[in-house]
């Protein structure tokens, strides 16, 4: 049996938008923040069945996936198995450490988790070496944003280049604000496809990387003031992408707005706060720097306590 992991990761600047769907090729470059706290786990057992089948691994959030999405976690195995020669047929188990499908990027840390068990059994049969930076455009094919996982700390996805960037601001707390843990309706491959009809779309890849550089510069200069206001931007900018596509979609809820509404507010009192960023989903993730610890226990105790925090 062979095992693996892999975090997931949140987007301060969004790929939102294909250029190739077939590819996952993005629209415009995007920098995340690896959360190392929130995790796939998968177990990939040989099987005397025909066919290679996905069934849930126990855990906490034990995950039922829907049939669409057995097909394309399976559909994407066998593109693994096929790219690197991997005989014979397999019981794919996974499980999440967070409940998934809801804004919490958990297609990052499956598919990435998924190109690392198909690895980890190549190499047990004989199969050759990648080195990190292959392999996770390899995942890029299943999933874009799991490219970002294979990380810690910050990752930039750019001109199909996956790298780790070192950034002064290290050791980041990541909480996420779980406003609602159902499974969204609209799917993150269903928004990239829908973005491109939005009368906001033209000028989007002009917006995310000029926001980039700028968010770049601001972490490089520790000015934890402009990346906040920077990433506050850039997850508007996706979410009015949402709300201006044909059909329009979104994911806020009354709940969502209310607690951006009590961040504004922690911000404007203290003059300064976590940097908030939104997935294609409702829930609110925030970022703080190492020394915010007891900052971060005070502001989720006082504003956030009838939420899950994760
Ligand atoms: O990897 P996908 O196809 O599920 O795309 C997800 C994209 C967002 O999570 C919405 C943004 C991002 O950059 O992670």
């Amino acid at each position: 049996m062979i095992k693996s992991n892999s975090s997931s990761n949140i987007a301060l600047i969004k790929y939102m938008g294909k250029t190739d769907s077939t590819l996952n090729r993005p629209t415009n470059s995007s920098l995340s923040w690896t959360i190392d706290h929130l995790k796939t786990f998968i177990e990939v057992i040989p099987t005397n069945e025909v066919k290679d089948n996905w069934a849930p691994l126990e855990s906490e959030y034990s995950i039922n996936l829907n049939e669409k999405s057995i097909n394309r976690f399976l559909s994407f195995w066998c593109f693994l198995k096929d790219h690197f020669g991997i005989k014979g047929k397999y019981q794919i188990k996974s499980a999440n450490n967070f409940p998934y499908g809801c804004g919490l990027a958990s297609s990052a840390s499956s598919f990435s988790a998924l190109t690392k068990a198909a690895y980890k059994l190549s190499l047990s049969q004989g199969g050759n070496e990648l080195s990190v930076a292959d392999l996770a455009a390899l995942s890029s094919q299943g999933s874009g944003s799991s490219c970002r996982s294979f990380e810690s700390g910050w990752v930039c996805w750019q001109d199909n280049v996956i790298k780790k960037i070192d950034l002064p601001y290290k050791n980041l707390i990541h909480k996420v604000v779980v406003v609602e843990s159902g499974e969204k309706k609209v799917s993150s491959s269903e928004a990239h496809r829908l973005v491109a009809g939005s009368s906001l779309f033209p000028g989007r890849v002009e917006r995310a990387e000029n926001r980039l550089i700028q968010l770049i510069q601001a972490l490089q200069n520790e000015n934890w003031r402009d990346a906040y206001q920077i990433s506050w931007a850039e997850f508007w900018d996706m979410h009015a992408l949402f709300e201006t596509s044909k059909p329009h979609f979104g994911y806020m809820t009354h709940e969502t707005i209310e607690c951006l509404n009590l961040v504004r507010e922690v911000w404007s009192i203290n003059s300064d706060g976590p940097i908030v960023t939104m997935d294609a989903g409702p829930n609110i993730h925030f970022l703080f720097r190492p020394e915010q610890e007891e900052f971060c226990n005070k502001m989720l105790n006082k504003f956030f306590k009838n939420f899950k925090v994760l």
